[in-house]
């Protein structure tokens, strides 16, 4: 079976993690801060903050900014649930605006109407399936109504802004999220971290991230408990607010860095396999490869088609079936969040999202992971050529 995409393990990466969990801390230790220190590195940002999820990183991200309960926050319709549940996580409330048809991101038109129509707090662009979003003008509008921005990079890891830096290094934003579940740049096994420029932003999110709990860094603010002779007590710590419990363990921070050696050849690969794609299906009528998907700069975490089904005869569902029947796998990414039962609870519906939903209703994602050879993706352009070419 050729999964639509998967983890790529080597056997030095499970003898890193061995060797941790054998003879060194599995957690709170030092690996955690050399993780953070390459990602920090790599991406060309001050500060990391590696966290549990994330999603974990994601609702940190908003209590750190500290916006009052019921702050409208934008953010995209296509996109995993967590984008949307993590501001309400915070207390807040997310606001949908519609998608580029071509690219999947956040419409500029859109938001602009949105911030026009909303006092809206915080922008969480989400880089879909790995393509950076439009960021210079998505951070020219945000900064004129003094909106924070939080890149939702889940799928972003390796990719560059239009001005050749890297996703990450928080030049358009105050915040970036990452996620390291398996299938993403690259893997922790469930793991994600922050970035930022912002040293008070960081100091927020480290506390947060272990129960809101001070232990060495800033002076005591209880002096009787915390102090002997002026001295700070050897088991003093003091909770200074409600925090969480959102640390990545050091056996899955050591995963993490080991992994990072191997980020851009992956990425390479990645890109790879997208070019080809590029090249054969750009050939069969019945689809539409993403304008996004022949700019280079993307990590190519997905590689979504958008099919003419008003064209063939064949249905989303079935043309799944036909596949998976064949070995190959492929999946939709994404069902609209608003169109979530949770979500059309609340209130939430889909009629100001015309361009979601239709990229929703053609959208397929079809394999694309590191390790995938020329052999097997051949069998994929040749098995797409027959049953919707
Ligand atoms: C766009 C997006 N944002 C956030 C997340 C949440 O990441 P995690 O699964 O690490 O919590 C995901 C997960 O797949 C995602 O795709």
């Amino acid at each position: 079976m050729i999964p639509y995409s998967r983890q790529t393990i080597s056997f030095l990466d499970a003898l890193y993690v061995a060797r941790q969990v054998k003879f060194k801390s599995l957690t709170q230790g030092l690996q955690i801060k050399n993780f953070e220190e390459k990602v920090a590195k790599y991406v060309g940002a001050r500060f990391a903050v590696a966290v549990s999820s994330g999603t974990a990183g994601l609702h940190l991200a908003h209590l750190a900014l500290g916006q009052n309960n019921g702050s409208k926050v934008v953010t995209s319709p296509i996109s995993f649930v967590a984008s949307a549940n993590s501001i309400i996580y915070a207390g807040q409330e997310p606001i949908f605006v519609d998608v580029d048809p071509d690219t999947g991101n956040i419409s500029i038109e859109k938001l602009q109407e949105v911030i026009r129509m909303h006092q809206i707090k915080t922008v969480v662009p989400v880089h879909y399936a790995g393509f950076p979003c439009e960021m210079e003008k998505i951070y020219d509008i945000c900064k004129k109504e003094s909106i924070y921005i939080v890149e939702d990079a889940a799928h972003a890891l390796g990719a560059q802004y239009s001005t050749g830096e890297k996703i990450g290094s928080c030049k358009y934003s105050d915040l970036t999220v990452f996620s390291f579940h398996p299938v993403k740049s690259i893997t922790t096994g469930e793991g994600g971290i922050i970035t930022t420029n912002n040293e008070d932003l960081y100091i927020k999110m480290i506390r947060l991230r272990s129960h809101g709990i001070e232990r060495n860094d800033q002076p005591v603010q209880d002096e009787i408990l915390g102090l002997t002779n002026g001295k700070r007590n050897a088991w003093y710590y003091e909770m200074l607010q409600l925090g969480f419990h959102y640390r990545l363990t050091e056996i899955q921070a050591a995963l993490g860095v080991s992994q990072m050696r191997k980020i851009d050849k992956f990425i390479k690969k990645r890109r790879k396999v997208a070019q080809r794609y590029n090249k054969f299906l750009k050939k069969l009528s019945n689809l539409d490869v993403l304008k996004s998907s022949e700019n280079m700069s993307g990590a190519f975490h997905l590689y979504p088609i958008k099919i003419k089904f008003d064209r063939i005869t064949i249905s989303k569902n079935d043309l799944m079936q036909e596949l998976r029947k064949i070995g190959i796998m492929s999946q939709v990414h994404y069902i609209p969040i608003p169109l979530h039962p949770y979500y059309k609870n609340l209130g939430y519906t889909i009629d100001q999202l015309p361009h979601a939903i239709d990229f929703y209703y053609r959208i397929l994602s079809i394999p694309i992971y590191p390790g995938l050879s020329i052999l097997k993706q051949r069998k994929i352009i040749r098995s797409l050529n027959k049953l919707i070419g």
